[in-house]
């Protein structure tokens, strides 16, 4: 399972990659104006995503923010033009599937991004997305069943053999991490502090310190 991590600010990434797991980066326009008001000031976003490609050898989304067809191949051209690892993030609408289709014949990798149904899935996938990216937490936020919608989507893929990898997003909390693994989702993009929750465990706390007491004890 690669691990992304979902976010636009660069103090984040290096901390994920300084932990040695890290494949990849997600981004959206929500998390591009968190870091430009993180920074201070208006960040450019395609620099803004060289940046991000100069730290991260693995694959890093950037999205468009055109509604049409035309508005998004030019967008996805520039993005893609950054670095060969960007991967042009396009949302589940009807122009964005034609565009998917286009810019696959382009060459050109593309995240659908807001994914919500097995149906949209399953289009995203005949157009030729890259990564499908389902949005787990926003479907419990309405009290409805996030993984079971990624689950449905993994079955899918499965029967047909499609390539488009599943991307599990909106992740909140370690669980959800969890249950991707267990489906066999190809990608989980997380929050940087839900990246560090994965490695807690309380028992782990009180195992180390009663190990180095002991240590201190059996030293003297
Ligand atoms: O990048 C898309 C997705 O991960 C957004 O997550 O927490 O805004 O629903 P969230």
């Amino acid at each position: 399972m690669k691990f992304f991590i979902d976010t636009a600010d660069l103090d984040e990434i290096r901390e994920a990659q300084d932990l040695g797991v890290l494949d990849g980066v997600t981004t959206n326009p929500s998390l591009m104006k968190s870091a430009s008001e993180k920074a201070g000031r208006k960040l450019d976003f395609h620099a803004q995503i060289l940046r991000i490609c100069e730290l991260v050898d693995g694959d890093v989304s950037a999205e468009v923010t055109a509604v049409d067809f035309d508005g998004i191949m030019g967008e996805a051209h520039a993005l893609a033009r950054i670095r060969d690892n960007v991967v042009v993030k396009v949302p589940l609408i009807l122009e964005g599937i034609k565009a998917i289709r286009a810019l696959d014949a382009d060459g050109i990798r593309v995240n659908c991004t807001l994914c919500f149904s097995p149906t949209q899935a399953l289009i995203a996938a005949k157009a030729g997305a890259a990564y499908i990216s389902p949005f787990l937490g926003r479907v419990d936020d309405i009290s409805a069943d996030g993984l079971k919608l990624m689950e449905e989507i993994i079955m899918i893929y499965g029967n047909y053999g499609f390539k488009t990898e599943v991307l599990a997003a909106s992740i909140r909390h370690p669980m959800h991490v969890v249950q991707a693994a267990l489906l066999g989702a190809d990608v989980a993009t997380m929050p940087l502090g839900v990246i560090k929750k994965l490695l807690n465990h309380p028992l782990t706390d009180i195992g180390l310190e009663r190990f180095l007491s002991d240590w201190r004890q059996y030293q003297d």
